[in-house]
């Protein structure tokens, strides 16, 4: 199966022209590489550069993603942004409960369980970050487990007998993103987010009869260690921050995944 491999920009670059110079490595990497890559990419950048972003690329080639949408359909929500409005710029995916969002703008469980409802109803495909703190994982694997299923249920809740859509491996996407890898430069051993990534499939299959659930591995991934992770059975992908944004990591992470 091909891999995924979901580039974050987070709050980042400062203007658009140097956001345009940032897209012309994704694209120029991948121009360069034949069409049988084993993985498939996925761009996220700020809200205010995917307009112009979704008019310079081939889709066929790297889809658009956004951060984050707000879960009414329209009205009166000042400075949130539509899962309509994304969809109809083109954007494919939307990373739904990043662990800042959760930790900075105090997103709970319940907001982003509207959120991923109301993303699978505009037709958006959702990447819904989980991921505990390093005081979790220092308790060791079932506190991990635990703190998991909690999110997983919450996040997951009432979408299984939706009746406005449905629910399939091809538009939801899970990223196992521990919260005191992120940004750090320490990722989490390969191993153990196998471990724990095995665990989000056999619930999510178990609770929500999902098979065949893509679930990405995302904290402190870069050139040197992208593949350690994405090599090893079950882990679908990664989602990318911080060497998202240095010309030579996104060379480096597309090229290795040919
Ligand atoms: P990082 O971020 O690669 O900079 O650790 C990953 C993420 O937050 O998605």
């Amino acid at each position: 199966m091909k891999k995924l491999i979901a580039f974050n920009w987070k709050m980042n670059p400062a203007s658009k022209k140097e956001a345009g110079d940032l897209l012309k490595i994704y694209l120029k990497t991948l121009t360069a590489k034949p069409y049988t890559l084993n993985a498939y990419f996925i761009v996220c950048p700020p809200f205010v550069y995917l307009s112009k972003i979704a008019t310079s690329i081939n889709r066929s080639r790297i889809k658009l993603g956004s951060q984050d949408i707000f879960w009414e359909e329209s009205g009166a929500y000042t400075g949130e942004i539509s899962p309509a409005m994304l969809k109809d710029l083109g954007v494919e995916y939307a990373i739904i409960g990043h662990s800042e969002r959760r930790q900075y703008m105090g997103e709970t469980d319940e907001m982003i369980n509207k959120k991923i409802k109301a993303a699978l109803l505009a037709g958006l495909k959702v990447i819904l970050c989980v991921g505990e703190t390093l005081l979790i994982r220092k308790k060791g694997k079932k506190e991990v487990e635990n703190f998991i299923k909690k999110q997983l249920v919450s996040d997951l809740k009432d979408l299984k007998n939706a009746s406005s859509f449905k629910l399939q491996a091809s538009n939801l996407v899970v990223a196992y993103e521990p919260i005191w890898a992120i940004g750090t430069g320490v990722p989490c051993a390969p191993k153990d987010a196998q471990e724990t990534i095995g665990f989000i499939k056999s619930f999510v299959a178990s609770s929500l009869k999902l098979q065949d659930l893509i679930v990405l591995y995302g904290g402190s991934v870069n050139s040197q260690n992208v593949k350690s992770f994405v090599q090893l059975k079950g882990i679908d992908g990664a989602l990318v921050g911080g060497a998202s944004l240095k010309k030579e990591e996104v060379e480096k992470i597309i090229n290795q995944l040919k």
